[in-house]
């Protein structure tokens, strides 16, 4: 915990609360597989540290990510994560600027608009099963990500409703590599005490149960450690293109 806390706020220190927003992601081609989820995770352990957070919600049938912030209001959750509905990432993107983070909660099976969300993104996250089933649209939703411009540095995925099989966890790890691709750290099992969680309008490391917040906290900390290096790297190659156009 402690140690994402230092990074997170000396890096928004360094943003100097002006300028574009960071921008993460969440997309997959399956439905169901803890996109929405996620994406309050992140987003909640963002605006714990005082991040100006905002959740763009481009699901309008299910409106998942708005529905939950009505309950974590109605129980008077803090802190509160603002969540609001887009028809379009174009239009999503036009507030990106009010906010340090910006976390698009993406519908699956939209090929388009999963295309327009990466590209625009810092980070995106492809949440996946374990089985072969799983892990195969996974893929190519990534490869078809990469093939439009999306840099596969910035793709990462990470593996929900895992069981407690560290052989089939680490098959998986295995087969992602192999295209590809990078693995957040950490695992998501499917609990009940993560849905009963969600249904009072709580993030995964808000549980009753340390050891389920725990586990969140490594996916969470394996996010925030990745944005953190994406970040980084762009301020380099930024501090690079200006010390040429000096020389
Ligand atoms: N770790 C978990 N354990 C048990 N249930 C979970 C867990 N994470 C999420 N859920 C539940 O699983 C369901 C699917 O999760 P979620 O809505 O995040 O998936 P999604 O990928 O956003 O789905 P969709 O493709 O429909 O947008 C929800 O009912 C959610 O509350
Ligand atoms: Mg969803």
């Amino acid at each position: 915990m402690a140690s994402y806390h230092v990074t997170m706020v000396s890096w928004k220190q360094k943003k100097g609360g002006g300028g574009l927003a960071i921008i993460v992601s969440f997309v997959s081609q399956k439905g169901g597989v803890y996109k929405s989820t996620l994406a309050r995770l992140l987003a909640r352990e963002f605006a714990a540290q005082e991040w100006n957070v905002k959740i763009a919600d481009l699901d309008i049938s299910q409106g998942t990510c708005f529905q939950w912030r009505a309950r974590r209001l109605g129980n008077r959750i803090e802190p509160d994560i603002p969540v609001e509905q887009f028809g379009s990432v174009d239009k999503a993107l036009k507030i990106a600027d009010q906010y340090d983070i910006l976390i698009f909660d993406g519908a699956p099976h939209s090929s388009s608009a999963t295309r327009a969300i990466a590209q625009a993104s810092g980070l995106t996250v492809i949440p996946t099963g374990l089985a072969v089933d799983d892990l195969q649209p996974a893929v190519t939703l990534a490869h078809d990500l990469a093939k439009n411009g999306v840099a596969r540095a910035k793709i990462v995925f990470a593996l929900c409703k895992v069981g407690d099989s560290p052989a089939e966890i680490e098959d998986a790890r295995a087969y992602l590599q192999e295209a590809g691709y990078d693995v957040l750290p950490g695992t998501l099992p499917e609990k009940v005490g993560y849905r009963r969680a969600s249904d009072e309008g709580k993030a995964l490391t808000e549980t009753r149960f340390a050891s389920l917040n725990q586990r969140a906290e490594e996916v969470a900390q394996g996010m925030v450690d990745r944005i953190s290096q994406l970040s980084s790297a762009q301020d380099r190659s930024k501090t690079d293109m200006n010390k040429r156009s000096v020389a």
